[in-house]
């Protein structure tokens, strides 16, 4: 579907809310063209939130087939790729396949939450709210912080979670777990790349120093009682917040 520039921050928002896992974006002469995998009925929701889309029918086997599109990514010293790409001399590698879980790192709200993480001392806890392919867990591993936690509801995400972690030699916790009603175990610090509305129901059930959120626009802001916000990064279009429990 292509989007004029001028409505494509309202679009973006709607294809969020219509597909939290995911959508691509690419952008176009004078505009941006959003698209996602669906099936019949998200076509018909596309329809209703957009009055219009077209649509092409993909092979069976697009899951498997998108990987030829899982480019290498670099974030400061970290390099986040697929196993079939070869890491740049004194990278930090974190080689991820995300099977079917979101997170070939080349997302920006995957990025950014990277960015924050390097403005951290490693060295602290961290449990990863939402963890998809593990990718950030992996690169918070590498980076020096632990125990690393990775949660997630999608049992998907759990198994490619464990797999990328044997795969980077590093020490995950993986867990099944719904971040919102599941008892969270305590950390340092905790990130949740996730929805706006996920993210906003952390405040009560994270019990962490510090938090890193995104997965939702720059024209949004996350309402999170007891955190006060401490630094703000953003990406083409998208916005990564670290965020500090208040005290007294
Ligand atoms: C946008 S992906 C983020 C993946 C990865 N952390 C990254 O930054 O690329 C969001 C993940 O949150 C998971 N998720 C959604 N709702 C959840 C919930 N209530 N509890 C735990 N995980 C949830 C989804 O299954 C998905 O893997």
């Amino acid at each position: 579907m292509s989007v004029p520039l001028v409505r494509a921050e309202q679009a973006r928002a709607v294809m969020l809310e219509l597909f939290p896992d995911g959508f691509e974006e690419v952008d176009g002469l004078g505009g941006v063209e959003l698209a996602a995998y669906t099936d019949a009925g998200g076509e018909e929701r596309l329809w209703q939130a957009f009055g219009g889309a077209s649509s092409v029918d993909v092979p069976e086997d697009w899951q498997e087939r998108w990987r030829t599109f899982h480019r290498p990514v670099r974030v400061g010293p970290v390099w986040i790729g697929p196993p079939w790409e070869e890491p740049p001399p004194g990278a930090l590698a974190v080689v991820i396949d995300p099977g079917r879980a979101f997170g070939t790192g080349s997302h920006p709200t995957t990025r950014l939450c990277v960015e924050l993480l390097l403005t951290l001392a490693p060295g602290a806890s961290l449990v990863d709210l939402g963890c998809g392919s593990g990718v950030l867990s992996i690169a918070a591993a590498r980076l020096g912080f632990g125990p690393v936690v990775a949660l997630d509801s999608d049992p998907e995400a759990v198994e490619a979670t464990v797999a990328n972690a044997a795969r980077n030699g590093v020490r995950v916790d993986a867990r099944e777990a719904d971040a919102i009603h599941d008892p969270l175990p305590a950390s340092d610090l905790a990130v949740a790349n996730m929805t706006l509305g996920l993210v906003e129901q952390l405040a009560p059930p994270a019990r962490c120093g510090r938090l890193i959120t995104s997965g939702y626009l720059v024209s949004e802001r996350p309402s999170l009682p007891g955190f006060e916000p401490i630094e703000r990064r953003a990406s083409d279009g998208w916005a990564a917040d670290l965020l500090a429990r208040q005290t007294g």
